[in-house]
């Protein structure tokens, strides 16, 4: 089991793997893109599944998330879905992606059997897109979308990141959008994680702000903490529901104290925390011969390290060495 001093058990495993994209999302990383891992510090498609396999048999994983980078340029991914959908006790499978390239795979994940999606989309306009992304792939995104409804990767979640000045204005728009297509929204307020630095707090578009925002257009119903158990999201039903919205309110609404994440890096690190100051190498042991016992016994020391919380408000706070494209989202 892997519980921390804390008392908090992680049963939710996401698995990085890739740190590279094919967008370049402003809050995110820079035009030039960054140093990429090299090919053989990135673990291999049977790595990734020894790893998901360790954790689901021995340590308690119940759902294991793919994301990056951008999940959909790992070669080997439906292959790495089938063969963790073989497990037992078969996890579930998500995955968390910008959707440029879905429409082309969303079948073929489905089949090897991903449950759900959850794809990022900040803008509706195609200029901001660009603006936003320093891409011109709006249209993918979402035949992306479309593709992985269709394909029954049911409830495709959207992730929108807001920021001051630039779609902060947007917010009614992509709910009545994400409604049309029985999609669920989830707002997320800007963290600390971008490679530039770049963050601060005093522009960053808060929670408040958003529902202040959302409910100049609907009606919104707070669902209750029963039912959102540890999700990062707090949720609201829309005009009385069925539909919903959410919010991820990292910074001014933390949830750390709910944790249930535990993270594996592109590169075969145990992360406990995203905000975590070190990694734990699981990639080395298991190159020099660990066998699955003691890859699991370094998991969960690993684990029993976690921190209280994310220290974002705290005066010595230090944002993260890696940037949230080499940790997963
Ligand atoms: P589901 O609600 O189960 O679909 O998953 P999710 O919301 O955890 O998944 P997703 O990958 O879509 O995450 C959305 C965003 O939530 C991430 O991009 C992060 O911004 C935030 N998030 C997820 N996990 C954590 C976490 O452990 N800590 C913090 N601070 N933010 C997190
Ligand atoms: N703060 C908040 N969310 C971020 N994402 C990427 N970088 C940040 C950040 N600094 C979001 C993406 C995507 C999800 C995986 O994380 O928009 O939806
Ligand atoms: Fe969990 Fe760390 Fe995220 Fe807090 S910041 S919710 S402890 S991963």
């Amino acid at each position: 089991m892997l519980v921390d001093r804390y008392g908090r058990v992680a049963t939710d495993l996401r698995v990085s793997l890739t740190d590279r994209c094919n967008l370049r999302c402003t809050y995110c990383m820079p035009e030039e893109g960054l140093a990429w891992l090299p090919r053989q510090d990135v673990l291999t498609d049977d790595e990734v599944v020894r790893l998901v396999r360790i954790g689901v048999e021995r340590l308690g994983v119940r759902e294991v998330r793919f994301t990056g980078g951008e999940p959909l340029l790992r070669r080997g991914l439906v292959d790495i879905v089938a063969a963790c959908a073989r497990l037992e006790p078969r996890p579930e499978l998500s995955l968390t992606t910008n959707a440029v390239g879905l429409a082309r795979v969303a079948g073929a994940l489905a089949e090897a059997g991903l449950d759900r999606v959850n794809g990022s989309l900040d803008t509706l306009r195609a200029d901001r897109f660009e603006a936003l992304t320093h891409r011109r792939r709006l249209d993918d995104v979402l035949a992306g979308l479309v593709a992985a409804s269709a394909a029954g990767l049911d409830p495709v979640k959207i992730n929108a990141v807001l920021m001051r000045g630039v779609n902060d204005d947007e917010a009614p728009e992509l709910l009545a959008w994400a409604l049309e297509h029985g999609y669920e929204l989830r707002f997320i307020e800007q963290m600390p994680l971008d490679a530039q630095h770049g963050w601060d707090r005093a522009t960053m578009v808060t929670a408040e702000e958003i529902l202040a925002s959302l409910r100049s257009v609907f009606d919104l119903t707070p669902i209750g903490d029963v039912e959102r158990g540890s999700a990062p999201a707090e949720t609201w039903l829309v005009g009385g529901g069925p539909a919903r919205v959410g919010v991820i309110a990292s910074v001014t609404r933390p949830f750390c104290g709910a944790c249930d994440r535990t993270r594996i890096t592109a590169e075969g690190q145990v992360r406990n925390c995203l905000f975590a100051r070190d990694e734990s190498d699981l990639r080395g042991a298991m190159r020099s011969g660990a066998d699955d016992a003691e890859l699991a016994r370094r998991w969960e020391v690993a684990m029993a390290g976690k921190a209280a919380g994310h220290g974002i408000d705290d005066p010595g706070f230090l944002q993260p060495s890696r940037p949230m494209s080499a940790i997963g989202g």
